[in-house]
């Protein structure tokens, strides 16, 4: 494998909530496959920071196990867990107490090493955490704080913790995570549209017909009922990861490859977001898989709401109302327990202006699709002679680029979305995370929406478990002569 890693400056992260889920799924395994990758300098140190009574043994032989667990196939290989696991400390800490912070402070005093702190916690600890840092002479300028989303529940929660977090820090030292903007295809996105000469002058509403944004997931809910509930389809995925993709598919191309260049155009793509009508947006809530209802309930038994209005799965037709793409139809479609898991962007061309071929040539379009996993790629969909004799009939073939083939599996450095990204936040590059104006205008966009179906009672449309969502869904598009891409996949898969 070609290493192309160059090592970050001495770090010291402070994990708060880290002995959670997300720490041990991901920020740790994470932190251990860049250690493997020879980024991680031998001085910096990780600091778990959680309620929990432990020392800091006790939390090496919980990172330990996480790894095992969740590190995947590269920290299996890696065989050098022992030495990472000696750069790892812990403190008990009370977020919204005293108990800890001292211990915590003298942990972090007689460095100069960067200093990042990653709110892995519920985001109603922000402001005590944020507060606390300033207090105990933590929140100095060479810190750094990583927030979860999600961020606020809506434009006032979103605009006041904004407010909360610049009482202690600068912008520049805030980093919103969007795991989205983290996977590698995403920027590939920004690669293809600005690297190329070849798709630029046809990507505007003159060629383009319409485009879709699908993130189909086959799992449930799981073991987050309790939050899911009260967030839903729109504000747990469409107001973030569908919005920054959105945001790459149709923005300006910025002038440098910088943090606010990026975000400024960004902005602007959700400011020229039209407000979307009740008629362009369907709901869903799964239902249980028929044959196998132990293992696979419905939305509402999974999150022991029986009367819950929450969505699985939400289909909404969108416009930017600006000069590149007024009336181009932006189609997002999100949901759980779906036929397959498939996170793909398309762009559908438009007709050639005339057919020289006649009536019987058919239809045929040029389709751009970017694939953001599985099977990381590209392919485009062109129009050819149909091989052999008989006339001039055409088909459709695509060409397609997948990653994985072009690039040779083996010379790949697979690099997970948080490993990248916790990696920015020591290297000070702020390009893939959210501003905060950027996540206020996301809300102002969602919040009109989620109001009108609370104030309609709008109940979501139920869908079978493995199915492409609510039969409405596929209305949304075939009413104005067009069609979803396809999730079923050619060899059906179970659930989860
Ligand atoms: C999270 C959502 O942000 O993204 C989850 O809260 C969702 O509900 C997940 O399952 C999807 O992420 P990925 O990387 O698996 O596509």
């Amino acid at each position: 494998m070609v290493s192309r890693v160059i090592p970050v400056d001495l770090f010291d992260l402070v994990i708060f909530g880290g002995t959670g889920d997300l720490a041990r799924r991901k920020i740790l395994p994470g932190l251990y496959r860049r250690f493997c990758a020879g980024q991680m300098p031998p001085q910096a140190r990780v600091i778990g920071a959680a309620r929990s009574e432990l020392d800091s043994e006790g939390y090496r032989t919980l990172v330990r196990e996480a790894i095992e667990e969740f590190g995947g196939e590269e920290a299996k290989a890696c065989d050098s867990l022992d030495a990472f696991l000696a750069q790892l400390e812990y403190v008990t800490i009370d977020a919204r107490g005293e108990g800890g912070w001292k211990e915590l402070q003298s942990l972090m005093s007689g460095t100069d090493h960067i200093e990042a702190y990653y709110f892995s916690v519920a985001p109603s600890l922000f402001g005590d955490i944020a507060e606390r840092l300033q207090k105990w002479g933590m929140a100095d300028e060479r810190a750094r704080i990583v927030v979860e989303k999600p961020f606020g529940r809506d434009l006032e929660t979103a605009r006041a913790l904004n407010k909360t977090l610049a009482t202690y820090f600068n912008e520049d030292q805030i980093y919103r995570i969007d795991h989205y903007l983290g996977k590698e295809t995403v920027q590939n996105l920004m690669a293809v549209r600005f690297g190329n000469m070849l798709f630029e002058p046809l990507w505007n509403s003159q060629y383009v017909d319409h485009i879709q944004i699908t993130v189909a997931e086959t799992v449930g809910v799981g073991g987050r009922g309790e939050y899911y509930d009260k967030s839903g389809a729109m504000r747990d995925m469409v107001q973030n990861h569908l919005m920054q993709l959105l945001c790459l598919i149709a923005m300006e191309p910025p002038a440098r490859f910088d943090p606010d260049a990026v975000r400024d155009e960004k902005l602007k793509v959700i400011r020229a977001l039209d407000p979307v009508p009740a008629y362009h947006i369907v709901r869903g809530q799964y239902q249980a898989e028929a044959c196998n209802e132990a293992d696979n309930p419905g939305y509402r038994t999974a999150v022991d709401n029986p009367r819950s209005r929450t969505e699985s799965f939400i289909a909404l037709r969108t416009q930017i109302s600006n000069w590149r793409w007024a009336g181009t139809p932006f189609y997002l479609r999100t949901g759980k327990r779906l036929a397959d898991r498939a996170s793909e962007i398309t762009v559908v061309f438009k007709d050639t202006p005339h057919s020289i071929f006649g009536e019987d040539a058919g239809r045929h379009r040029n389709v751009l699709s970017i694939r953001l996993q599985p099977n990381e790629g590209i392919t485009l969909g062109v129009t050819i002679k149909e091989p052999g004799p008989g006339g001039m009939r055409l088909i459709d073939v695509p060409l397609d680029m997948s990653f994985a083939d072009a690039l040779k599996e083996d010379d790949v450095e697979h690099v997970d979305a948080y490993e990248r990204l916790i990696m920015d936040v020591i290297r000070g590059n702020q390009t893939l995370f959210m501003r905060g104006d950027e996540v206020e205008a996301a809300w102002a966009w969602t919040d009109p929406i989620i109001q009108g179906w609370e104030a309609r009672n709008d109940v979501p449309k139920p869908y079978d478990h493995g199915s492409e969502g609510p039969t409405d869904a596929v209305e949304l598009l075939r009413r104005e002569g067009r069609a979803w891409r396809s999730l079923t996949p050619k060899t059906p898969k179970r659930g989860a």
